[in-house]
Parts: structure tokens; C-alpha cells; sequence
């Protein structure tokens, strides 16, 4: 048996406990109405017109640009669109290398809480190594198409903004280890849906040896998933009996 790792206190959030600051801030939401006048309907409008106006994220460096590679090639190389592959692969190294360090930080949480089971910090480390060495895969895979995996592709620069909140939760001294193993599970969630996808497009885009490399690491990807959703659930199934 372990203890939870929340505690109860005061209730200093709900609104149950201040019937009259609720009629107050019912009063004030009437005296100071938003700053942006208008209603969700105009919000959409408004967004519709930044969206049509917008540079996007980035573009994505055609393989062998630096050397004056003729686009012909690259399209031989590629088949069509060959920069959306690139794009994706671009996310996957991004997000592995994020991983890792998600993963470090995730086991600082596993070795300071108390009561943790040990093998969850071996089996942390065990997952970790492999995110390690899916990083590397994507970067050989990368470079066997001709491009520069230190390239950062508009994928990739979005997968750092998406995994913010996760990094937050983890490197917050204050968050528990069930609070963190849950912010994981998201992480393996994506990675697991990802390099299902990244199988499909490399064998769809003409890249079957890339395809059976990423198929192992996809199959280690459904053992990281399980083995997360495990460690959720044990952890907080002893914190309840
Ligand atoms: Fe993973």
C-alpha cells in the first residue's frame, strides 16, 4: 500500500464556497464586457482572415540544395511531393530527440517519489534508450534520401510547440509521479499513432527498406505504450487500496 500522492485541503478554487464574489463577478462581467467586441462568430472570421494571411511555419530544404541538386533528381529520388515524407520524417527526429529528454526528466520524478515500485525507473530508462535509438534510425533515414537532418522542417518546429506543455508538467518540481507518468502517456499515445502512419507513407512513397526499419521501432513504440498505460494504471490503483 502507498500513500496518494494528493492530499485534500481547503477549497480554494470552486466557486461553492463564495456564493457572493460569484454574484460580484456575475456583476462585473456585466460592467466590463471583453476588450474585442463581438461574439464566437466574429472570433472565426477574425481567425479566418489572419489564417489567409499568414506566412507558414517554414518550407522544407529539398535534399542536396547546399550542393545545387537539380529539383529533377530530387523528384526521381522522392517520387511526388517529396517534402512532405521529408517533413514527417523531420517531426519524427524532433520528436524522438524530445523524447529523451522528456524521458530524463520523467525519471527524476520515478527515483524522488516515494514509495515508487524500482523497476519503473529500469523500465523508464529501458524505453528511453530506445527513443534514443529511434532518433538515430530517423536521422540515417533522412540522410539516405539525400537531405540534412539538422534541418529543423515545419513538422518538426511544430511538434516542440505541442510538446511544451508536456516539458512544463514534467520539470515542474510540483507535479507527482502519477501527475507525470499521465503526461507520458500522452507522448506515447502520438508516437505510437506516428510511426504507424510513417510505416504507411515510406512503403506508400516508395521506401520499403525505410518502412521495415521504422516497423521495428514502431513494434517497440506499441511495447512503450503498454508498458506506460501500466505503470498509469498500477500507479494509481496503490495509491487506492
Ligand atoms: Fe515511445
Amino acid at each position: 500500500m502507498s500513500d496518494a500522492q494528493v492530499s485534500t485541503g481547503m477549497n480554494r478554487t470552486g466557486a461553492q464556497m463564495s456564493p457572493e464574489d460569484v454574484q460580484a463577478q456575475d456583476e462585473a462581467t456585466r460592467h466590463f464586457p471583453a476588450d474585442v467586441p463581438g461574439d464566437v462568430g466574429q472570433y472565426t472570421e477574425a481567425r479566418q482572415r489572419a489564417i489567409l494571411d499568414a506566412d507558414p511555419l517554414g518550407s522544407v530544404a529539398p535534399p542536396g540544395s547546399t550542393k545545387g541538386m537539380l529539383k529533377n533528381t530530387f523528384d526521381k529520388m522522392l517520387g511526388k511531393n517529396p517534402q512532405v515524407l521529408l517533413d514527417k520524417l523531420g517531426e519524427r527526429l524532433a520528436f524522438e530527440r524530445a523524447g529523451v529528454r522528456l524521458y530524463e526528466a520523467m525519471i527524476a520524478k520515478a527515483t524522488s517519489a516515494q514509495g515508487a515500485d524500482p523497476s519503473l525507473v529500469s523500465t523508464l530508462r529501458e524505453i528511453q534508450a530506445q527513443e534514443l535509438e529511434h532518433m538515430n534510425i530517423v536521422r540515417d533515414a533522412i540522410e539516405t534520401l539525400g537531405a540534412d537532418p539538422t534541418s529543423v522542417t515545419p513538422c518538426a518546429d511544430l511538434v516542440g510547440v505541442k510538446a511544451m506543455g508536456i516539458l512544463q508538467v514534467l520539470t515542474d518540481p510540483r507535479t507527482t509521479l502519477s501527475q507525470s507518468l499521465s503526461a507520458i502517456l500522452t507522448i506515447e499515445l502520438e508516437d505510437n499513432a506516428a510511426w504507424s502512419l510513417l510505416v504507411e507513407l515510406c512503403n506508400h512513397g516508395g521506401h520499403p527498406m525505410i518502412a521495415d526499419r521504422f516497423e521495428q521501432a514502431q513494434q517497440q513504440e506499441e511495447m512503450h505504450l503498454t508498458m506506460i498505460r501500466g505503470a498509469v494504471r498500477q500507479d494509481l490503483f496503490e495509491q487506492l487500496s
